[in-house]
């Protein structure tokens, strides 16, 4: 049996309350999913800034409704240390998501995505010291590792950042840190790699690469690459980061007060993604047949990223299931069906 296995096998046996932050973004409503599946308590908190009701619909359609009365919606925001303090209320397990993302937004708008995700930050985490939560797990960022060379990223080797977002994520770590050496107060960071799947958001300007070009090949819209398409990322499947939050939410504590990548530890090129999204939608019989349009990089984009993934799966027994290209295919069908495909 697997960690991840055991420890699902533990949370039915013996059910927890949880708080997940951000519940109505991609990440959060998987997680959401995850837990009520598992026969959890889960409290959500959202302000729907980049979030959508249409997510929790959804996980409701894929619960019983036994499970679903499991969940308890807070609309509230974290930037108000008031709502923080409301949410935390007797949960065992904190999944703090809660954030504004994507490198191109902080550099339009820095004050908002400092607001956000340091403000917001540091009242979650001490709404959750002052309540004695068992555990708190936040999203960090492989943004951290800004301008560092190396390949691959190792945990310890950073470099400086190159957006505001990067500033935000390396604050939340130096916080956490702070809160771990002054208040025994231990935490996780998962520094994400690009993450994918069902619900990640294909509109606006803001959207990832998977689901911008799934959308644009779907609908017939042009795609852009930035820059030369050899660009690389650890793309990492939802259900691979769904896992690891499992995991580290119920990890001992001699595996706090630490970051982890979360990724595959695999590289893949924005031509090959492009391919590989191009492949899945015909096996999706979606007779797809475009070429991608070449344009400037695009400021503040790393050039290349991929993750050792050595320490989440020495110290958390993470094993990623989902490889980037089964990750694609699993997520097609719901593409398709959001499109109305
Ligand atoms: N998706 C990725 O590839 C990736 C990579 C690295 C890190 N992350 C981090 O993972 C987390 C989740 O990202 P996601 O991809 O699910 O993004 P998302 O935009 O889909 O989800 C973020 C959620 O947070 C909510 N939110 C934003 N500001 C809030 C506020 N002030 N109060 C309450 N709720 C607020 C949004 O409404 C949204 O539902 C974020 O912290 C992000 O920075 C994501």
């Amino acid at each position: 049996m697997t960690k991840y296995e055991q420890v699902q096998k533990e949370l039915i046996a013996s059910p927890k309350v949880w708080l997940i932050t951000g519940v109505a973004g991609f990440i959060g409503s998987n997680l959401l999913e995850k837990l009520l599946l598992l026969n959890q308590k889960v409290v959500g908190l959202d302000n729907f800034l980049t979030g959508h009701q249409r997510n929790l619909d959804e996980v409701k359609s894929q619960v019983s409704d036994a499970q679903w009365l499991n969940f308890k919606f807070i609309n509230g925001d974290i930037r108000n240390l008031n709502d923080c303090a409301l949410a935390v209320e007797g949960v065992d397990y904190i999944l703090h998501q809660a954030a504004l993302g994507s490198v191109p937004r902080s550099i339009a708008d820095p004050i908002t995505t400092n607001a956000t995700n340091i403000t917001g930050f540091i009242h979650m985490l001490q709404a959750a010291k002052e309540a004695n939560v068992k555990s708190f797990t936040y999203a960090a960022s492989s943004s951290t590792y800004g301008d560092h060379p190396a390949l691959p990223k190792l945990e310890d080797n950073i470099g400086s950042p190159l957006s505001p977002y990067a500033v935000t994520k390396y604050v939340n770590e130096l916080y956490a840190g702070v809160y771990a050496r002054t208040y025994g107060f231990k935490s996780i960071g998962l520094r994400y790699f690009n993450v994918f799947g069902k619900r990640q958001d294909p509109d606006g300007a803001y959207a990832a690469v998977i689901p911008k070009w799934t959308a644009s090949l779907i609908i017939g819209n042009d795609v852009f690459i930035n820059g030369d398409g050899e660009t690389s990322r650890d793309f990492c499947f939802i259900e691979n980061t769904v896992q690891i939050n499992i995991l580290a939410a119920t990890a001992p504590d001699t595996a706090k007060d630490q970051v982890y990548n979360v990724a595959v530890g695999d590289r893949t090129t924005l031509n090959e993604l492009y391919d590989a999204i191009q492949l899945a939608l015909n096996e999706n019989g979606l007779s797809v047949d475009s070429k991608p349009i070449y344009r400037d990089f695009r400021a503040g984009d790393v050039r290349h990223s991929q993750a050792d993934i050595g320490k989440a799966k020495s110290i958390l027994g993470y094993h990623p299931e989902f490889k980037i290209f089964d990750g694609i295919s699993k997520a097609m069908p719901w593409y398709k069906a959001f499109l109305g495909k």
